[in-house]
């Protein structure tokens, strides 16, 4: 058992998170994850409305006794989902852990904590971290540069992050981005982290709730595979490679600094549904991270948790006891 602050904040086994996937945290994927005890999070902004992420949760309690998550992502000024109505949601179904992501969660932090809700923000660099703990975020998920999905724009990997991180936080966080294994569940931890959060390891098991071409996609990719796109609109995200994210390349390339979002609204705009429930592969840009490399096999999540886990616990008992050694 590897028992850090972060499964003692959650009440879980297992120190690892799955972060929240748009149209595929669910509550099949959810429960999956928080069955293995880990902690599972199903995607708020997935659900059309408040009153769908409510049915979404009650589903969820049917389906596990252990505690789960719902993500809020704020998103850019131009979209404007109803952020009270499904934080009543989360706090009528009973739900205490909220992870936060893109934009400050500050506006909305009194309604979360008067809920007894503890409040994790995901944050690309060490300045958005800092600002989450001032604003009371009781914990970070610090999300470097190879992560699937939005890095942010300071390109920052997770061998310099989470060190740095390490250095200026006073409230616990965990790595995301790129990881996917025992032996870098065992690194993050040797650089200060107290658990590992995963995003696109998680679509690769049995559970995940999408087309099974999505899974064999990521078995087929490698580290090579992803790429990096919307730099011009500085709403940067790692995806993966097909014809959509070509043509978005393309047009970034011919457009320059002339780029607007409307340029790539057919690559961009509504394709998730497409790609994660209907496998059309090439439908437009899907969020994918480095990690596709080291995925090669599709288990169940209670495979790839214990899997990670026991395999961490012997490269910290075995291999790094033997160093020490010699
Ligand atoms: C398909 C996909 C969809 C995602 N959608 C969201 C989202 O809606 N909100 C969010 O905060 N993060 C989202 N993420 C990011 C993940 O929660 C997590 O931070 C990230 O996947 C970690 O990097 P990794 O993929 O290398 O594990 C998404 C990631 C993937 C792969």
């Amino acid at each position: 058992m590897i028992k850090t602050k972060i499964t003692e904040m959650f009440g879980i086994q297992h120190p690892i998170i799955q972060g929240g996937m748009h149209f595929v945290g669910f509550a099949e994927m959810a429960s999956a994850v928080s069955n293995a005890g880990a902690l599972g999070i199903i995607t708020g902004l997935t659900q059309p409305s408040p009153k769908d992420l409510a049915n979404e949760i009650a589903k969820c309690h049917d389906m596990t006794d252990k505690p789960f998550g719902v993500n809020l992502t704020f998103l850019p000024g131009f979209a404007n989902p109803d952020y009270p109505g499904y934080i009543d949601s989360i706090v009528k179904g009973g739900v205490k852990i909220v992870e936060t992501a893109g934009r400050s969660p500050e506006k909305f932090m009194p309604l979360l904590k008067d809920a007894g809700i503890k409040v994790i923000h995901k944050c690309t660099s060490v300045r958005h971290s800092l600002k989450a703990e001032k604003i009371g975020c009781d914990a970070a998920s610090v999300d470097g540069f190879e992560c699937g999905g939005h890095p942010g724009e300071d390109d920052i990997p997770n061998m310099i992050l989470l060190p740095r991180a390490a250095e200026e936080l006073s409230i616990p966080f965990v790595a995301s981005g790129g990881m996917g294994n025992a032996q870098q569940l065992v690194a993050a931890l040797a650089m200060g982290a107290e658990g590992i959060n995963m995003g696109t390891r998680f679509m690769a098991t049995k559970e995940a709730p999408i087309h099974q071409n999505v899974k064999d996609a990521l078995v087929e990719a490698t580290e090579l595979d992803t790429t990096l796109i919307m730099r011009p609109l500085r709403n940067t995200e790692r995806v993966l490679k097909n014809t959509a994210v070509d043509r978005i390349l393309q047009k970034e390339k011919d457009l320059g600094d002339k780029l607007q979002i409307q340029d790539i609204f057919g690559e961009v705009a509504g394709v998730y549904p497409k790609i994660m429930k209907d496998g059309t592969m090439d439908a437009g840009a899907w969020s994918c991270g480095m990690v596709a490399g080291l995925i090669h096999d599709i288990p169940t999540c209670k495979e790839l948790v214990e899997r990670i886990v026991s395999e961490a616990e012997q490269i910290i008992n075995e291999r790094l006891n033997k160093v020490q050694v010699a």
